[in-house]
């Protein structure tokens, strides 16, 4: 099969710093299917921040590595003890870290953490939600445990980095949990992305944001959604979480955080890692197949619009190339796909 790897980190440039290898397409035998897993025909893939990281991170002399974890395609074949699809049915799903990724033409993935494709959604629409609609989901309905369903309307949430792949669909599942969504974005354009998904106010995060929460009457938020630098933030989000709060966050810290800084609050933190029910293979690992089907049910209701924003062509090397270079300028907005392997389209893909 066509698949595309990232090699390891080169020493090039005068300061002899690891500049990423170039991408490139090689053939490599299909998958070998685990008792769960799936076979997978890679229709269409989105591109995340995860690809650039574990791009730059590979160590010199590690084998070629598959990157790549948002895809949607048809079931090939299964597993033996697969029980919730058959071949021909058409799924989503981010997979696994520790496993080689979609950026192939067949991709094997356990079914426990796979959904549907939702009714009318197109390969490229369904490729973009499942790794950031499990991060926004957890983050905010299981870290965070607010109520998905509006048992905690009303309450306040501040979404650090609103207009991102993350950012974008949490905006939507807090709107319809009944939230009062404050939402961040930099630029006008960002900013409107952030509007038109439902945000209720939004703040420039390129100023202060106490000032700008000041002028919608609040001096404290019930919950902060941290989808863009830990770091950067902690000491604004000790300020602005109300006494009692919650805090979750998506990204690693660089330097030691202070967590003293939460306490006469007695704020709370949460991790918040996609990628740790499969990586430890919790016995809640089915839970992201059942989150992902709430996901599609609420595309299918109308409740929810894929954050697809930009498709960049076909899944080639050079078209990825482009995706991590705009991933990597921290400037997205919403999600980048690359959809079919430069042949004609499938009828039933849109
Ligand atoms: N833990 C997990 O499971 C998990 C899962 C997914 C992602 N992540 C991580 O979470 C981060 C976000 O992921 P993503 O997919 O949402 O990224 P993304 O789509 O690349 O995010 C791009 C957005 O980030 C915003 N942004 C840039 N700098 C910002 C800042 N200083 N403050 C607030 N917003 C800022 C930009 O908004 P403007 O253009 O308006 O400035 C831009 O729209 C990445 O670091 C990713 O690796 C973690």
């Amino acid at each position: 099969m066509k698949a595309i790897v990232a090699e390891s980190a080169a020493a090039s440039g005068p300061d002899r710093a690891p500049r990423p290898l170039p991408l490139r397409e090689i053939e490599l035998p299909l998958p070998e299917l685990r008792p769960h897993d799936l076979l997978v025909r890679v229709e269409a893939v989105a591109v995340n921040p995860v690809d650039t990281k574990v791009r730059a991170g590979l160590a010199a002399g590690v084998p070629p590595r598959v990157l790549g974890w948002d895809a949607a395609g048809c079931v090939e074949a299964v597993g033996a003890a697969v029980s919730r699809f058959k071949p021909g049915d058409a799924v989503m799903a981010a997979g696994d870290i520790t496993r080689p990724g979609c950026h192939a033409q067949w991709l094997a993935v356990d079914e426990r953490i796979t959904g549907r494709r939702p009714k009318g959604a197109s390969w490229a629409e369904a490729a973009a939600l499942p790794l950031t609609g499990l991060t926004a989901w957890e983050a905010l309905f299981e870290r965070l445990g607010l109520d998905a369903d509006g048992g905690d309307a009303g309450r306040s949430l501040l979404i650090l980095g609103g207009a991102g792949g993350v950012g974008s669909l949490a905006i939507q599942l807090a709107r319809h949990a009944g939230l009062l969504v404050l939402a961040t974005a930099s630029r006008p354009e960002s900013a409107a992305w952030v509007r038109e998904l439902g945000a209720d106010h939004v703040l420039d995060h390129s100023r202060d944001l106490a000032p700008q929460l000041a002028e919608l009457g609040l001096d404290t938020v019930d919950r902060i959604a941290n989808f863009a630098d830990t770091d950067a933030y902690w000491d604004v989000m000790a300020e602005l979480i109300r006494p009692q709060g919650a805090i979750v966050a998506i990204v690693g810290n660089r330097e030691p955080l202070d967590l003293d800084r939460l306490k006469s609050k007695s704020a709370s933190f949460h991790w918040e890692f996609m990628f740790t029910r499969s990586r430890y293979g919790t016995p809640d690992l089915a839970r992201q197949g059942e989150i992902l089907e709430r996901l599609a049910d609420r595309i299918e209701a109308g409740e929810l619009r894929s954050t697809l924003h930009t498709q960049l062509g076909a899944i080639t090397a050079t078209n990825l190339e482009r995706a991590h270079a705009l991933v990597a300028s921290g400037r997205s907005i919403g999600k980048i796909v690359l959809q079919g392997w430069g042949e004609p389209v499938g009828a039933d893909g849109g």
